[in-house]
């Protein structure tokens, strides 16, 4: 059944007290919990007490130390309602009994290698005991929790450690934990399990002393402590750029294998899936390195913005993580490269949020409707929502946005918020109405701003105009901050221009218009700087104008994207044309290659990590994107190709000579550090686009930086180059690094996604192999994504085949996993959710796939939910 934003009403009931006692044991956990409930004074008096539950069976069952007669209540493994509860205070007392071992749903209480641990958001608590699951019932909890002393010699708790002991003449021991901080059960946690501990000290700013600590399996405490270590920074910068501490005596991290994604904020006991903690020279990636960074900096950031604040409705998601996003994006751009980190933002925003807003799966910043809650941790609530944020920002400017953030907190501590008390805070401090701006959170879909100048040299005047509009066009117009420059041939432009104060105009009406006097000379307008909006831009300049934009621009996100359009538009125009003479490359592509080479002279020393990026070509997704509609993968896929060949060729002595030059600045220890990761990305960028030029030079160069290489980073980069070309040196080399990380499952990932995403037709064969391979297996979800969701994501050519078998691999995986583990089942069907942008023949096939699937019986409501959004209106 669908569940609506209008419905909202109070609880009729609250809980102000939970003490649980769980007694683990693999597969007969007994979980006693005792609540101290009463009546909501905004709630409906004498209302039925209803309890959620699932799969749970209830074992006891007392109100006030009275067992309850049979008709005063009635219980199913979903639910427990009490008829008459009493009309005051009371106390209930639930036995029930659940089985984690075999939880393969990865919701509520499991066992992931042997070691406990819960996933409660968003309604996983109700699996563990029967409970008023929602997160505007707010309570202070005390677990005790028991385990065997072999089997779980760790255990933890949400909140500060109390007692703990042996059990006398048992193997068995417990620890209680008490958080003074009342939480919805969305942030109850536990764990129980064999683990190392690595462990620091960190001290607030109000003196705090507090215990910091990352727990993982055993053995592998050298490789968290990057991790841990981002942990303390993460505090620190909360400190000082938000004026945010810490709030409890212990912070632990634990790593766990098998995990739905990528990690959980429960209060002080955030549990990870391990791909986000672990981390060595050996095995990680410079990419997993900063994911690391930004996934430990997300979860501690929710102690505000989530836990000390959280949500009253899971419609107001966003709320804690569109904010929580924009807050890990500022902290790893403070720790990094502000304009790289820019850059990598708007590439996944565009990659993941444009077409799902493109797609049948659109939805609103803040959903109005939804049938299973876990099918809305979207890119759109995500990064959309972070985007929202960093808009807010700007209009405002950084002294406001600072006091609204710190009265939003103030103001909703303890509480459980709405977007509007979110925007009622920034209202307030700025004194701006932001009624208006509000329907950011409504409107699904991604606005155009359509751009036209026009220059008159004679009264050295620039008339800019400006209109926007919007997929679904009714409505009021949104309130989009368009910062913005002009450029000149040898360099920027300043020209008076009213309303674009601080160098943003507020575009507020449907279209609008800008004049700019005092302009010497014909200038190029750089919109949207810093990607000031999540829109797409549309104005019509030529490439010789754009390429101005890369050269002298003040602002190094539009540089990046004039180079990208200029190479969107080449790419576009040749998969358009559908040629099949692969090496035409035209006087367009050789003036971009030009602009490109011009560029890497003068600053990629200066800036690989930049220089990289500005190399790098838009997506095949990206270009599909922006084609919309009758998409042939196959030619998209063969114009980017071509493109990138053209560019091997045309740069080719520099790239070799730079990636020499770069070869020597690397230096000998290894350092993830972002100059240091800024620099192999572009040796291997370097490397890709020779290889691209010269397949064999590009063989053997990838096959010496293979074996020579000292770190993941690079050798993987060498193994993803020779995986695009067909032959034995390909082969040879995936079997070797196959077996050299047999048993590192992370690494291991990496080789299984690498062979998904092959774009050649044998693919489909190695998968079929891969899925019997004795590490594949369906239980854990980062497996199931590297080889599955990876072809879905990262191969479009063969995901989209024209047989349709892509499809149908893809289909039968989805009906599969569903019976194990629904939610990831259900992630991996949105891998669909481009289908009727395809040309005919595909989207057919697509279609007919879905609606097969559509008429199986037994369905989990998460694939069901996805499926019929899928489906809806064809
Ligand atoms: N709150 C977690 C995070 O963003 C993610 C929880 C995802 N839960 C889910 N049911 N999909 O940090
Ligand atoms: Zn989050």
């Amino acid at each position: 059944q669908t569940i609506r934003l209008e419905d909202y009403r109070p609880s009729d009931h609250l809980i102000d007290r939970v003490d649980l006692d769980l007694r683990l044991s693999p597969h007969d956990t007994r979980v006693t919990a005792t609540l101290a409930i009463r009546p909501n004074p905004a709630g409906e008096a004498g209302a039925p007490l209803v309890l959620d539950g699932d799969e749970l069976i209830l074992l006891g069952l007392e109100c006030d130390g009275q067992a309850l007669p049979a008709d005063a209540f009635a219980a199913t493994p979903s639910g427990l309602t009490l008829h008459r509860p009493p009309r005051r205070p009371f106390t209930l007392r639930i036995e029930t009994q659940i089985d984690p071992t075999a939880n393969t749903k990865l919701m509520g209480l499991y066992r992931s290698n042997g070691v406990y641990c819960t996933q409660c958001e968003a309604d996983g608590f109700r699996r563990i005991t029967y409970f008023l699951d929602r997160p505007d019932v707010l309570s202070v909890y005390t677990t005790r929790i028991e385990a065997g002393r072999d089997e779980a010699p760790v255990l933890l708790g949400n909140g500060n450690p109390g007692a703990c002991g042996v059990i006398a003449d048992t193997d068995r021991h417990y620890a209680v934990w008490h958080d003074p901080h009342p939480k919805p059960a969305y942030l109850f946690a536990l764990v129980g399990g064999r683990l190392d501990r690595v462990a620091t000290r960190f001290t607030t700013m109000e003196g705090r002393d507090v215990a910091v600590a990352v727990y993982v399996e055993p053995g592998k405490g050298p490789r968290a402590d990057y991790a841990l270590d981002a942990v303390v920074r993460s505090m620190g910068w909360d400190e000082t750029a938000c004026g945010r501490p810490y709030d409890l005596d212990v912070f632990n991290v634990v790593a766990v294998s098998d995990f739905n994604m990528g990690a959980m904020e429960n209060k002080g006991l955030n549990i990870f899936n391990d791909k986000y903690v672990l981390a060595d020279p050996e095995t990680a990636t410079d990419t997993d390195y900063a994911n690391i960074e930004a996934v430990i900096a997300h979860e501690y950031f929710h102690n505000w913005s989530g836990n000390r604040v959280t949500c009253r409705d899971w419609f107001q998601l966003c709320l804690k993580e569109g904010l929580t996003v924009f807050r890990d994006q500022e902290f790893s751009s403070d720790m990094r490269s502000r304009a790289v980190h820019r850059i990598g933002e708007v590439r996944t925003l565009r990659a993941r949020q444009f077409s799902e807003d493109a797609g049948p799966l659109a939805h609103p910043v803040r959903p109005r409707a939804y049938a299973e809650i876990n099918n809305f941790y979207t890119a759109t609530v995500y990064e959309k929502g972070a985007e929202i944020v960093r808009m807010i920002r700007t209009l405002l400017g950084p002294a406001a946005f600072r006091a609204g953030m710190d009265r939003y907190f103030a103001e909703n501590d303890g509480r459980a918020a709405t977007v509007e008390d979110f925007l009622a805070a920034f209202a307030a401090e700025s004194g701006r109405d932001l009624s208006a701006f509000a329907g950011w959170y409504e409107r699904p879909g991604t606005p155009r701003v359509t751009a036209a100048g026009i220059y008159d040299a004679d009264a050295r005047r620039y008339t800019l105009s400006l209109r926007q509009s919007l997929p679904s066009g009714d409505g009021a117009p949104l309130v989009i901050p368009v910062a913005l420059g002009l450029v000149g041939a040898s360099g920027p432009i300043e020209a008076a221009c009213p309303r674009v104060p601080d160098g943003v105009f507020v575009l507020e009406a449907t279209s609008d218009t800008l004049t700019f006097e005092g302009v010497a000379e014909p200038p190029v307008p750089s919109l949207f700087r810093g990607f000031s909006a999540p829109v797409r831009v549309e104005m019509n300049l030529g490439d010789a104008e754009r390429l101005t934009l890369l050269r002298h621009d003040t602002d190094p996100f539009n540089r990046w994207q004039a180079a990208q359009s200029v190479a969107m538009r080449l790419i576009l125009d040749r998969a358009g044309a559908r040629l099949v003479e692969a090496d035409e490359a035209g006087p367009a592509a050789e003036a971009y290659a030009a602009a490109l080479g011009a560029f890497l002279d003068a600053e990629a020393l200066a800036d690989p990590a930049f220089a990289a990026l500005v190399l790098a070509l838009p997506s095949e997704g990206e270009a599909a994107n922006e084609i919309g509609r009758d998409v042939d993968p196959d030619a998209v896929h063969r114009a980017r190709q071509t493109l990138r060949r053209h560019l091997g060729r045309s740069l080719r002595g520099r790239l070799e000579s730079l990636r020499e030059a770069l070869a020597q600045a690397a230096g000998a220890p290894f350092s993830p550090d972002a100059a240091s990761a800024g620099r192999r990305a572009l040796i291997n960028t370097a490397l890709d686009l020779i290889a691209m030029a010269d397949p064999e030079a590009g063989t053997r160069a990838a096959e010496a930086q293979l074996s020579a290489a000292s770190n993941m980073t690079d050798r993987l980069a060498a193994l993803a180059i020779l995986a695009q070309i067909p032959g034995k040196a390909r082969e040879t080399a995936l079997a070797a690094f196959g077996e050299r990380y047999a048993d590192e499952p992370l690494v291991l990932d990496k080789w299984f996604a690498l062979q998904a995403t092959i774009p050649e037709a044998g693919t489909l064969d190695r998968i079929a192999r891969l899925r019997s391979h004795p590490a594949f297996a369906m239980t854990n979800p980062n497996r199931v994504r590297a080889l599955i969701g990876s072809f879905g994501l990262g191969n479009p050519t063969q995901f989209a085949r024209a047989d349709g078998a892509g499809f149908a691999l893809l289909a039968e995986t989805v009906e599969a996993l569903d019976r194990v583990n629904p939610q990831i089942a259900a992630k991996l069907l949105t891998t669909f959710g481009s289908w009727r942008m395809l040309e005919p023949a595909r989207s057919s096939k697509a279609g007919e796939i879905l609606s097969r699937m559509q008429a199986r019986p037994s369905l989990s409501r998460d694939v069901a939910d996805i499926l019929a959004r899928t489906l809806a209106g064809s």
